[in-house]
């Protein structure tokens, strides 16, 4: 590895270390001020039941195809909309408040954004072009973009085009790999705490599958049960529960099984992972755990020996090892990982990036989104929280709950009047059912009419939740079908430990 390479790596460990200090005070706060609270977490949340099971499929639906003619329009869209192609608006249009993690961030001075918090200064915005700078990422610009759909041969997925994955690690690298001839696996994963996903959680394996099909490259799913475990105060085997309904949702999205494995760290940890964690874990000391996780006296030993596991830093780092995998990749310990995932989870795979060449592993290369917000998000206190259903759209949601939802709580940019709205339009900045529609609604051409007849005030924001409860009505229950289709059979064939030998085809 080259020495400017090596000392870039070791000013990030530096920067992380600076980060630390934040991470432990917010902690700290936590712990001093309030259990901790997150979405989707099944013990203290109201999670939803699961409707009725429809039977079906819907692995094509978010299937862009090939057409090329409308390269300028999502060129337009993603300059215009959002920002993260590269100018000054990067936080404004899909910079959410969104938290997918109750949090602290009404006290908080400084935004926070890590695995476990996504706190945004002041109760306001998360300003993703800062993150990009404190994390040290790259921007996803559109060069990159047109590179992967120069090299797959189709329109690049709604995600890419409107910024939703606006940051990365490395990506170009894997990109120019693929362009000698060499390939790559995806990684991903799900930390299993309860029984329903929210919109939110679809994001990144919506986008892998697309990624997966794309590239046509294999692919590992991560079910961190035993963090949830340790984490959520879940029995082992609730957990476990757990992460088979959400191995059912993840299949749902409609990947593929002879390019798919999906684990459980309570099945799988074992041989060739238990060794590759035993080597991460010797390259973290006590002291960066505690510094990182804000571990204390009180805190079990269990979280203390996680660290070893999923929270701190091996059990997310050893699936970015191909050498982990030996039923996969044997002899291919080169392979590259890319690893799609929201921004919050960059911590641990900075820290992955610095044991990597330390273990003579190749770093792994990271494609990350923002957030998808909270449904009362609008700058203000628009956080996601475990306690309040309502802030989110869940897949087990009815049609008659989406409606509602959105109609009660999706936070409005229009006008107080009908008068005032007609003459100068809805703020599209603030506007959720607009934000919600720029994730999901494929049609560039559709999203850009609503845009321009809301924010000039032709449109009411009657009119564009209408359309979007049409959007969401519709992608839930595709999704609840296409559920309702994944047997347990299925299940275990994802989660059988075996060769993938049509994996690269
Ligand atoms: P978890 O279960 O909290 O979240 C699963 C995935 O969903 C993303 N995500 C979101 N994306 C957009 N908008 C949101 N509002 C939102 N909320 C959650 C997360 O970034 C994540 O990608 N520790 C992980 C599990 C894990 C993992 C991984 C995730 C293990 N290995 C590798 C990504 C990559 C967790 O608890 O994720």
């Amino acid at each position: 590895m080259p020495r400017d390479e090596i000392r870039r790596e070791e000013t990030t460990w530096e920067e992380i270390r600076r980060e630390e200090t934040t991470w432990e005070e917010n902690r700290r706060r936590r712990r001093l001020g309030r259990r901790f609270v997150d979405l989707d977490n099944g013990d203290e949340g109201d999670v939803p039941s699961r409707g009725d099971d429809l039977g079906g499929d819907w692995s094509r639906r978010d299937d862009v195809g090939g057409d090329s003619s409308t390269e300028t329009t999502w060129k337009e869209v993603r300059r215009r909309d959002n920002g993260h192609g590269g100018d000054a608006t990067v936080s404004s249009q899909l910079a959410m408040d969104v938290d997918k993690k109750d949090s602290v961030a009404s006290d908080s001075s400084e935004q926070v954004v890590n695995p476990w918090e996504v706190a945004a200064k002041d109760g306001g915005k998360i300003d993703y072009d800062k993150l990009i700078d404190q994390f040290g990422c790259q921007r996803l610009d559109d060069s990159l973009i047109d590179r992967v759909q120069r090299l797959t041969s189709r329109q690049p997925h709604v995600f890419l085009r409107r910024g939703v994955f606006f940051a990365h690690r490395d990506f170009n690298e894997v990109l120019d790999a693929y362009e000698r001839g060499d390939k790559f696996y995806l990684y991903t994963g799900r930390g299993p705490s309860s029984e329903a996903l929210h919109l939110g959680h679809l994001i990144p394996f919506m986008f892998t599958k697309y990624l997966q099909e794309a590239f046509k490259v294999p692919l590992v799913i991560q079910l961190t049960d035993d963090e949830k475990c340790m984490w959520k105060n879940l029995s082992v085997e609730e957990s476990q529960r757990l992460a088979r309904e959400n191995a059912k949702d993840i299949i749902a999205c409609g990947f593929d099984v002879t390019k798919t494995f999906i684990f459980s760290d309570f099945d799988y940890v074992g041989g060739a992972f238990y060794k590759n964690m035993v080597k991460v874990a010797k390259c973290v000391t006590l002291n960066k755990a505690m510094g990182i996780f804000g571990f204390s006296g009180e805190d079990h030993i269990g979280k203390l020996s996680f660290p070893p596991v999923q929270a701190c830093l091996s059990v997310p780092a050893v699936p970015s090892f191909p050498s982990s995998f030996p039923h996969l990749f044997p002899g291919k310990d080169k392979l590259r990982c890319l690893i799609p995932c929201a921004i919050d989870q960059d911590p641990y795979f900075r820290m992955t990036r610095d044991v990597a060449p330390r273990l003579g592993y190749s770093k792994p290369a990271l494609i990350e989104s923002s957030f998808f917000p909270a449904l009362q998000a609008s700058g203000e206190n628009g956080k996601m929280s475990a306690s309040d259903p309502n802030s989110a759209i869940y897949v087990t949601d009815t049609a008659k709950e989406i409606k509602n939802k959105i109609n009660r709580y999706a936070f409005s940019g229009g006008q107080d009047s009908i008068e005032k709205h007609r003459e100068i339009g809805a703020n599209l900045e603030v506007d959720i059912p607009v934000k919600y529609l720029s994730f999901f609604l494929d049609d560039d051409t559709e999203l850009e009419h609503i845009k321009k007849e809301y924010g000039e005030g032709r449109m009411l924001t009657g009119e564009v939740k209408k359309r979007l409860t049409e959007v969401l009505t519709e992608m839930v229950e595709r999704h609840r079908m296409a559920r309702a289709a994944v047997t347990d059979e299925m299940v275990d064939a994802f989660m059988a430990v075996r060769p993938l030998p049509s994996m690269f085809e």
